[in-house]
């Protein structure tokens, strides 16, 4: 049973599978370049803001320990996984630079280690990267065969920033390339030991497994996108609905209700790069992944419709206050953030805009420097705001009161994107805008009238 275990590259996923692995009793040794992240795990504190990631790492201090030293990780545990960045390169693919870097290091480490070691790559590649960009570079450092000498699997994992810890420990499925039968089972022991939930591990080919990781992550933008088209055509209809629209589609098992909730669209550090890496594979392959492409471009255009649309709510040169900048409630992440999108598109169109968000302002501050004000006070946000256009769930959003929102004003237009503000729809002296729902029953009646009289 293996009970030693070492994570290359303590980063937001890396950090949060050192702690959870060592909280379900493994020993854990932690590996990174940057020395902040090994004197603070070493010192029991988590390098990375992540949900409970810190008491984790302290309460489970004694079976933790990191280095910088890759040698001192591989000869000490049996089980090496690799969690470092794979950024976007120009072509849309995902560059192995660091996980060239970090093999080399591992490949050498190998050659001095007598016994079978595992080497799983976590981080996010396209199909054919572990076996044609990676495993060479073991083999070519350590001097040793994968399959005889040491074993090698592909291992991604499914977690949202925010919980990752527990996603990690709760997975719907573990997803297993393996090399062989041997580097599986081994990876596989792990995954039965580390899991509180008994989740059913996937083995399979490492190819296969690449891409049904990236897979996953476009089949499930796709719904997001179906369901923001489904809540533009609810805004044409009579009555048109898209919380009953999607309800009813949610019904069907074949759909499934999660993420068609209509509204904005999706961001952040995974799904909107793998759209586009996935596209960039298959014009490699003269796959016709068009449906992809498209995807990314709708969602990419979403904001722009959005400002269009809203434009007869915006009088000109209205203050407009954009509520929600991180790419989901409780994140400072604004990484293609469809709130930031939405600050430019809105900047563009000639709005004054003020953006708030309690934990990513000073991320957006940055990135927003040409296009909006960015505060991290509520007050202030709304103080001269004519218009509130609200992007996130957010609790602090979602109980704005109408006299947060008017200040003494006699009348304020809020634009809800994922209707999560009903209380403001009754209130004379606001202008409710949901998004996804018909605003005029009777000239979008109007409209279907001539279709079929
Ligand atoms: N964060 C997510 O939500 C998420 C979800 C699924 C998959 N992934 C994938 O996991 C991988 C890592 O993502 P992350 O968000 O944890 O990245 P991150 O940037 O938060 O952390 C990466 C860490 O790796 C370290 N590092 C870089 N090169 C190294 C080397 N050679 N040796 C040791 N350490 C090294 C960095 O110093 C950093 O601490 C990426 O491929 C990403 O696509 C991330």
């Amino acid at each position: 049973m293996i009970q030693k275990v070492s994570i290359i590259g303590l980063g937001k996923l890396g950090c949060s599978m050192l702690a959870g692995m060592a909280s379900r009793g493994l020993d854990v040794i932690g590996v990174d370049v940057n020395p902040r992240a090994v004197e603070a795990v070493n010192a029991g504190r988590e390098p990375v803001q992540e949900t409970g990631l810190g008491e984790m790492i302290a309460a489970n201090k004694s079976r933790i320990r990191a280095t910088l030293d890759v040698d001192d990780a591989v000869l000490n545990s049996e089980i090496s996984f690799v969690i470092v960045p794979t950024p976007s390169d120009e072509r849309g693919a995902f560059t192995l630079q660091y996980a060239r870097y970090a093999f080399k290091a591992l490949g050498q480490a190998l050659k001095k280690k007598s016994g079978y070691h595992v080497i799983v790559l976590t981080s996010t590649v396209l199909p054919g990267a572990t076996r044609h960009g990676l495993l060479p570079i073991l083999e070519q450092e350590s001097g040793k065969k994968c399959g005889p000498d040491f074993g090698l699997c592909y291992n991604p994992e499914f977690i949202a920033l925010g919980s990752v810890i527990r996603d990690f420990l709760n997975p719907d499925f573990y997803l297993l390339g393996q090399f062989d039968q041997r580097s599986g089972d081994l990876l596989e022991a792990v995954h039965h030991r580390v899991s509180q939930n008994h989740a059913p591990v996937k083995r399979m080919s490492i190819e296969n497994a690449e891409l049904a990781k990236i897979a996953v992550n476009s089949y499930v933008t796709m719904k997001i996108s179906f369901a923001n088209m489904l809540a533009e055509f609810c805004e044409k209809l009579p009555g048109g609905d898209v919380d009953v629209v999607s309800d009813a589609l949610g019904m069907d098992k074949r759909i499934g209700r999660k993420y068609l909730t209509g509204g904005f669209g999706f961001g952040g550090p995974c799904f909107p790069r793998d759209n586009v890496a996935l596209n960039f594979m298959g014009a490699q392959l003269g796959v016709d992944s068009r449906l992809l492409k498209t995807n990314d471009d709708y969602n990419r255009g979403l904001s722009k419709r959005y400002v269009e649309k809203l434009q007869p709510h915006l009088p000109k040169g209205a203050n407009v206050c954009v509520l929600g900048l991180a790419y989901k409630p409780l994140s400072h992440v604004i990484e293609e953030s469809p709130g930031i999108y939405l600050c430019r598109a809105l900047s563009e169109a000639g709005y004054r805009v003020v953006g708030h968000d309690h934990l990513a302002a000073p991320y957006a501050e940055q990135a927003l420097k040409m296009s909006a004000l960015v505060t991290d006070s509520l007050v202030t946000a709304l103080k001269d705001a004519d218009v509130v256009l609200v992007t996130t769930t957010d609790k602090a959003y979602t109980s704005l009161t109408a006299e947060t929102l008017l200040r003494g004003r006699a009348q304020i237009t809020v634009v809800d994107f994922w209707r999560a503000l009903p209380h403001l729809a009754a209130d004379p002296r606001i202008r409710y805008v949901p998004i996804g729902r018909c605003p005029d029953d009777t000239a979008a009646g109007a409209r279907l009238e001539p279709l079929w009289a």
